[in-house]
């Protein structure tokens, strides 16, 4: 086969595991064209939720989720590669540089793509091993964002902060219509949040989970979440390639998590609202912008956790080329 089929061939496979990727609410927020020889992410502002997330901090986030899982499929291809940043659109491009033998990591970090997904279960009493959160931290960073795990007093300081920032958003009716038109409404088809992945009720937990306006039919489970790690990712910067890093950082994070057996859930009330994220920044001591809040945790080995979210088809969020 011609090098150049080859090329392309890995770079329509990298955008088409992308597809997987975690986003706010399931929005999907991207579009790729692949070009005979780089793949260019650009960031769809008609899946933006626009209340929620005006200045499309987690819309970039997602689109760094789905940047890195291509990245993962790449590396499992055998491909090297260079990201480059333009300053304007797209986010980002992709280009591969030469094809080699396989790295056996590579394929391990592309089997998670299949496994990893949002468990809204409360976690079991076991905590993350503090080997296994080392680990995270170091993975997070090398991905672009830095984890802080969070102290029990700072917990409790963050469960203060999440209903501050869930109360402001109860009370938005613009945000409740926004919110419940991914998880039932007329959302496109293909996105959203199926009433499988959302719990029967709000578990009670001290940090309380993002509540949805609307009831799933995933039971919650038992527990509490008094084993659960909470952690901060953060960065340097405010800017929109710092959000576009939270998310490759949030995707290694996440992965590496489910490859330890660790359930991560995003928790991002707490960033949307510009007053707790002000605090939430001030709670790290100013050492940086917070991007998003996550639960670490184990969950019930003995039952099912809810089936995978639906995704768009292939040909409304992937463009080829010749
Ligand atoms: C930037 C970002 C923010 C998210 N915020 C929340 C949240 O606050 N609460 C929640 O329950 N899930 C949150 N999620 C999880 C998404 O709802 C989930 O990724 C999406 O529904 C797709 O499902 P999957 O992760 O099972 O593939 C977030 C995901 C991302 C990428």
């Amino acid at each position: 086969m011609a090098a150049d089929t080859h090329r392309q061939q890995a770079l329509q496979q990298a955008a088409n595991a992308a597809r997987y990727a975690p986003s706010v609410h399931n929005t999907q927020p991207w579009r790729w064209v692949v070009r005979p020889d780089r793949l260019e992410l650009y960031a769809v502002t008609d899946r933006q939720l626009p209340v929620q997330d005006p200045e499309g901090h987690l819309l970039l986030t997602s689109c760094g989720t789905a940047l890195h899982h291509a990245c993962i499929a790449l590396a499992a291809a055998g491909w090297s590669y260079r990201i480059d940043r333009p300053a304007d659109a797209p986010l980002a491009v992709l280009h591969p540089i030469e094809l080699g033998p396989v790295d056996p990591t590579a394929i391990r970090h592309f089997e998670q793509l299949q496994v990893r997904h949002t468990d809204r279960r409360t976690v079991t009493d076991d905590p993350v091993a503090p080997a296994v959160l080392d680990d995270l931290v170091q993975v997070s960073e090398a991905a672009g964002a830095r984890l802080h795990v969070l102290s029990r007093d700072q917990v409790i300081e963050l469960a203060v902060l999440v209903e501050h920032a869930q109360k402001a958003e109860g009370a938005d009716e613009r945000l409740q219509a926004e919110t419940a038109a991914w998880v039932g409404g007329e959302r496109p088809a293909g996105t959203g949040i199926p009433a499988a992945s959302l719990p029967q009720e709000v578990p009670l937990t001290t940090v309380a989970e993002r509540d949805f306006g609307a009831a799933g039919s995933l039971p919650p489970g038992a527990g509490h979440d008094a084993a659960a790690t909470y952690g901060v990712l953060y960065g340097p910067g405010d800017e929109p390639a710092d959000w576009l890093r939270a998310g490759e950082a949030l995707d290694a994070l996440w992965l590496k998590a489910t490859e330890h057996g660790v359930s991560l859930l995003p928790l991002s009330s707490p960033v949307e609202v510009p007053f707790t994220r002000f605090e939430l920044r001030r709670m790290l001591g100013d050492i940086g912008y917070p991007y998003l809040v996550v639960r670490l945790g184990s969950l019930d080995p003995d039952h099912a956790g809810p089936a995978h979210t639906p995704r768009l088809p292939t040909d409304q969020v992937i463009d080829v080329v010749e």
